[in-house]
């Protein structure tokens, strides 16, 4: 009897735990410059391509039970950029999510974007607010995109809205604990990433969620991102997996 190719991809690979795998895994996906250049295409070619890239993987993570998926989109740095590409980027990820929007209902999933979503423009804005409107109530995989997301900021802006509640007496300075500050966080009420996956070999978090990052286990492949597929991902689980994780404690 011959096995559908279909069955297959959605099978967690035997060598996998299914009992260990990270609950949720966050990507810095670097490399689409250079992936391009490599293969004499202009840059943007290589955003192109990272966005097949980040479909098959939330499908992967979606098949393979992993609940929850963070993607680094766009940096608070990232508008250094020359102002072709930045603006090459913001009608992508408009375009994106108006077509995939049907799917992610399809197939279940809960989008949510974090970073300084006012900095944004209007029209990418208004398509932001209608894809977390529109899948809020879903309860499958939740996907979280940074965008003009920088980790410093979000940390400042925290405690600046905690400032403020104590300020206006809603808030005693010594009921400020970690689970408080977590609250004002952009990413209130994830789970902290338990694997963050960075492609094209750069040893850096590049201030991608600093407080979330505490106990993250970090995996660097030199794949670039276009090229990080299902295989690259079962590596780095696999990799992941032959971790020891500690917390701290011997
Ligand atoms: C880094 O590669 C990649 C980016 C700054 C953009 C990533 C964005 C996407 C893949 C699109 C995601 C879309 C949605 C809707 C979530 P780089 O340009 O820094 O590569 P380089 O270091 O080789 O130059």
């Amino acid at each position: 009897m011959t096995v559908s190719k279909s069955v297959l991809l959605e099978t967690l690979p035997p060598d996998l735990d299914c009992n260990r795998l990270p609950q949720h895994v966050a990507v810095i996906m670097d490399g689409n410059g250079r992936w391009a250049k490599r293969q004499g295409l202009p840059r943007f070619m290589g955003h192109r391509r990272g966005v097949d890239a980040l479909k098959d993987l939330l499908r992967c993570c979606k098949d393979w039970g992993i609940p929850a998926l963070t993607a680094y989109a766009f940096s608070t740095e990232n508008w250094g950029r020359p102002s072709e590409e930045v603006e090459f980027l913001m009608m992508l990820f408009e375009r994106v999510l108006r077509r995939e929007l049907k799917e992610m209902m399809a197939e279940n999933v809960k989008i949510r974007f974090v970073g300084n979503l006012a900095g944004l423009p209007r029209s990418l804005q208004e398509e932001i607010a209608r894809s977390m409107e529109d899948t809020k109530e879903n309860r499958g995989i939740q996907f979280t995109v940074a965008t003009n997301y920088g980790g410093r900021q979000e940390i400042l802006q925290a405690c600046r809205a905690i400032a403020d509640r104590v300020r206006q007496g809603e808030l005693q300075v010594d009921a400020i604990d970690e689970t408080v500050f977590e609250d004002h966080l952009y990413t209130a009420g994830l789970t902290p990433p338990d694997l963050l996956i960075r492609t094209s070999g750069e040893m850096r978090i590049s201030n991608f969620l600093l407080w979330q990052m505490a106990y993250a286990e970090i995996y660097v492949t030199q794949t670039a991102w276009p090229d990080f597929d299902r295989k690259a991902f079962h590596q780095a689980l696999a990799n992941y997996q032959q971790r020891d994780r500690r917390f701290g404690k011997v």
